[in-house]
């Protein structure tokens, strides 16, 4: 399996950056970077310092899209994403600039590249705004037929948004692209809140990756706790969902969720807009995507410590 990661990298993203980097049966050929958790150029930077801190200088980085479609200005963070992710994305926690620099080749072009030489062997795996997937299809719509998945962590159809009452963070910062990716015809999965809201992260396994040799694993407690302590929910959990993860998870073993497919549009207008919900008209013709509605959490959770320990040199603590 050939994978790209679309990422907004944020700290959620550093983990499932983590998590495809310790998988030997997926070969990271990318990551491309996208605005969200921090501006697009911020999240390329941290892509790249977590690839050379993770022993992997070689990947590649590419540049998204800076700003939501139709967008007159460059996206910058908000207050409310800062206050979670940190001003810098990886919880104020410094890591060392990588060597390497993003490629002059832009991230559509890449993708499309990459799905014209590997098709059906190629998974992408977005976890921040679509605005970039929805430029691929828009410039090359037979990538949908052509690519072998598109796994997403975004959207919540039978739970309530993380930004508004219906809406989810992904999905709100460009609800136009997301439209676009969901009645596209890819083999789309839809990884939302709905099963990342069931997944867990305490703070005492993140603080054991601090025994590890490498500098990695106390940066990456580092990164973590720092997100544990400032996302409210997590702060009175003790410690956080894995929402980018479970998208990296889904993508390399398909049957850690159970799906049900659905003809998926997202509102654009008023209170409701971010929010993900059956298209009616399109309810027998599709294209369908398949939605997440179920996740046995105990499996992912633990393949995500058997991964990360062995990316940290740790013993596997069960
Ligand atoms: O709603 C959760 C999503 O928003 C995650 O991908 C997180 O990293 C942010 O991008
Ligand atoms: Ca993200």
């Amino acid at each position: 399996m050939k994978l790209i990661l679309d990422l907004d990298t944020g700290v959620d993203d550093a983990l499932a950056l983590s998590l495809a980097l310790a998988s030997p049966e997926a070969e990271l050929i990318g990551v491309t970077a996208v605005f969200g958790n921090v501006a697009r150029d911020l999240s390329a930077r941290n892509s790249l310092a977590l690839c050379a801190l993770l022993g992997r200088p070689d990947v590649p980085v590419y540049r998204g899209c800076d700003r939501p479609r139709g967008a007159q200005e460059a996206y910058v963070a908000t207050q409310e994403v800062i206050d979670i992710h940190g001003a810098n994305g990886l919880g104020e926690v410094a890591t060392p600039d990588a060597e390497r620099v993003p490629e002059e080749q832009d991230a559509v072009s890449f993708i499309i590249d990459a799905v014209n030489t590997y098709g059906k062997d190629l998974v992408l795996v977005p976890t921040g705004p679509l605005t970039t997937i929805a430029a691929v299809l828009e410039r090359d719509p037979s990538v949908a037929e052509k690519i072998g998945k598109i796994v997403l962590m975004g959207g919540a159809l039978t739970v309530c948004g993380n930004v508004s009452p219906c809406a989810e963070a992904n999905i709100a910062n460009d609800p136009e692209a997301a439209n676009i990716v969901f009645s596209s015809g890819a083999p789309i999965t839809m990884i939302g809140l709905d099963v990342t809201h069931r997944t867990f992260l305490s703070l005492e396994e993140a603080a054991s990756w601090k025994s590890s040799s490498k500098p990695a694993g106390a940066l990456l407690a580092d990164i973590a706790t720092y997100y544990m302590l400032h996302e409210a929910a997590a702060r009175e959990r003790g410690g956080c969902v894995q929402h980018d993860p479970l998208a990296v998870a889904t993508a390399l073993d398909p049957s850690l969720v159970r799906t049900i497919e659905l003809p998926l549009q997202v509102d654009t207008e008023g209170a409701f807009r971010g929010r993900t919900i059956g298209c009616n008209e399109r309810l027998l013709t599709g294209p369908y995507v398949n939605v997440a509605v179920e996740v046995d959490a105990p499996r992912f959770e633990r393949l995500f410590r058997e991964r990360i320990s062995a990316l940290l040199d740790l013993p596997n603590n069960g």
